[in-house]
């Protein structure tokens, strides 16, 4: 034998076997069926019990395979990798406001009219003004996010409803005034499909508290009908909530403030956070599972929870040292602490979910910007020297101080330390364990680089413009759940 045909055969050998083990489920693959959703493409084995071929019949019958294809990945993007991509055109880009309006109708709701606009100077009124906003959504909504690997399931509503009938609480929002921007979006995207609630009812635990919202199907609605037989639960799940807003900017009341942050005890407590007392309790009320539920609602309470923006110096007034920098250290030392009590808290309430949402950055000089960034890498070059811009933004040495003090600039090291935090917690975790499953959810990339979507170019560079961002991030939180709970490969 030449020692070319002493390769030959197990090259032939090994054509055949990729032959075998990747045509059929690359070919499913390239034709995108639905089938391939609920076949995982790695299950695919080799075929027990057929080691004999022959090679040159093989040969002879296909074109031999001559560059081994890689292992075709999972369709969809796997946890982490959905938060990492970059913003696309929309294929089907809105024209007009109008076309915004009917893609978005709501009879329950004004329909999204338009984004602030920057006018320094008052320039615009009216109609004219108007008119200008409403083509500011229209831009700002004429993106798409696209992760850089796999697929992102379609948003469908009332499949995430039908999922939150099926845990005894729902859905839970738990955070500050970002967190109330993105329950409103949410909301509005069940309005659109004329799922009706009734906000607060008098039967519930905390009806009428301030910073409290709370949703019940409403009785009369066709829709409830059809949610309740999709989720084929009793009506007594139908008389508790499927989605709540907590809206409590800090995440701990003032005893514990006052801890963390070793303030004097004659420090003068002037703070009016927005708070739900004993926010925690009733989250636990909600996730309870009740009897004679057991056969049906047999899903985690899903919880989403974020403690970002208000951590800061400028919140905490206590906080208070030399420099900049030693300042900066003790809220440094007093952001963990806050991370632990609020996990200790939770993490004992058994069958919930919680998801850690990270805080989205805010971009000074918003005003500047009518496009996203190109992708993280220009996100990041341009978003440099974050205080300093900031500072630029007021002239006064005073505003200066009190910009520095926003700490924009810790917001990304807070989230780390939440990431972290989340992942030593599930290496800790024992197998069987039946406390809160701890996810950290990221919408820090997708955020980044959308510095053309803030509420108020000018003035606030922190908050968004509704839907924009906060439909993806809604998206990505449905497709996260489903990937979680594996649903979906
Ligand atoms: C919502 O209800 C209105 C009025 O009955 C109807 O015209 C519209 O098509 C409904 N929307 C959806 C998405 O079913
Ligand atoms: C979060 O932590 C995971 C695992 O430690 C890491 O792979 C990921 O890159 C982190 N994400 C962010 C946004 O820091």
């Amino acid at each position: 034998m030449t020692p070319r045909s002493k390769l030959r055969i197990p090259f032939l050998l090994l054509s055949a076997f990729l032959f075998y083990n990747f045509h059929h489920p690359l070919a499913n693959w390239i034709l995108g069926s639905s089938r391939v959703a609920k076949q995982s493409l790695r299950q695919f084995n080799f075929p027990e019990g057929e080691e004999v071929y022959d090679a040159t019949e093989i040969e002879e019958q296909h074109d031999v395979i001559k560059i081994a294809p890689a292992a075709p990945p999972p369709l969809y993007c796997q946890s982490y990798e959905c938060g990492r991509g970059r913003w696309h055109p929309r294929k089907d880009p809105f024209k007009t406001l109008q076309d915004v309006q009917i893609a978005y109708s709501n009879l329950w709701h004004p329909v999204w009219d338009g984004c602030g606009i920057y006018d320094p100077f008052g320039e615009l009124d009216g109609e004219e003004k108007k008119k200008v906003e409403g083509q500011r959504l229209v831009d700002t909504l004429n993106w798409e996010w696209v992760p850089g690997r796999g697929l992102l399931l379609e948003y469908d509503p009332v499949d995430f409803v039908v999922r939150m009938l099926k845990s005894p609480g729902g859905l839970v929002l738990v955070g500050d005034s970002i967190s109330r921007q993105h329950w409103h979006a949410i909301y509005y995207t069940f309005r659109h499909l004329n799922i009706t609630f009734d906000s607060n009812p008098k039967h519930l635990p905390l009806a009428g508290v301030a910073n409290v919202e709370q949703f019940v199907l409403s009785k009369t609605s066709a829709m409830t009908k059809i949610l309740q037989e999709k989720a084929g639960v009793p009506q007594s799940r139908m008389e508790r909530p499927f989605f709540t807003l907590l809206e409590d900017h800090m995440g701990l009341g003032e005893t514990d403030i006052r801890a963390i942050t070793n303030a004097k005890p004659n420090y003068n407590w002037y703070h009016k956070f927005r708070r739900v007392e004993g926010w925690e309790d009733h989250l636990k009320w909600l996730a309870k599972p009740r009897s004679g539920e057991e056969a049906s609602v047999t899903e985690d309470t899903l919880v989403m929870i974020n403690a970002g923006a208000h951590w800061s110096r400028h919140e905490l007034a206590m906080l208070r040292a030399p420099t900049d920098k030693q300042e900066q250290a003790l809220l440094e030392d007093t952001y963990p602490r806050m991370i632990d009590l609020v996990t200790s808290r939770l993490s004992p309430i058994e069958r919930t979910s919680i998801y850690y949402r990270s805080t989205s950055p805010g971009h000074p000089k918003c005003e500047e910007h009518t496009l996203p960034y190109k992708d993280m890498a220009d996100a990041r070059l341009q978003e440099q020297n974050l205080v300093q811009r900031l500072k630029d933004t007021v002239s006064s040495a005073d505003e200066k101080k009190q910009r520095s003090r926003w700490d924009w600039d810790l917001f990304k090291a807070h989230n780390e330390l939440w990431n972290r935090t989340i992942h030593v917690m599930n290496e800790r975790r024992p197998a069987g364990a039946k406390g809160a499953k701890w996810h950290y959810f990221d919408v820090w990339d997708v955020s980044m680089q959308r510095p053309d979507a803030h509420l108020e170019p000018g003035k606030d560079c922190l908050h968004w413009c509704l839907p924009t961002i906060f439909d993806d991030w809604t998206r990505m939180f449905y497709h996260r759940v489903k990937l979680d709970e594996g649903r979906v490969r």
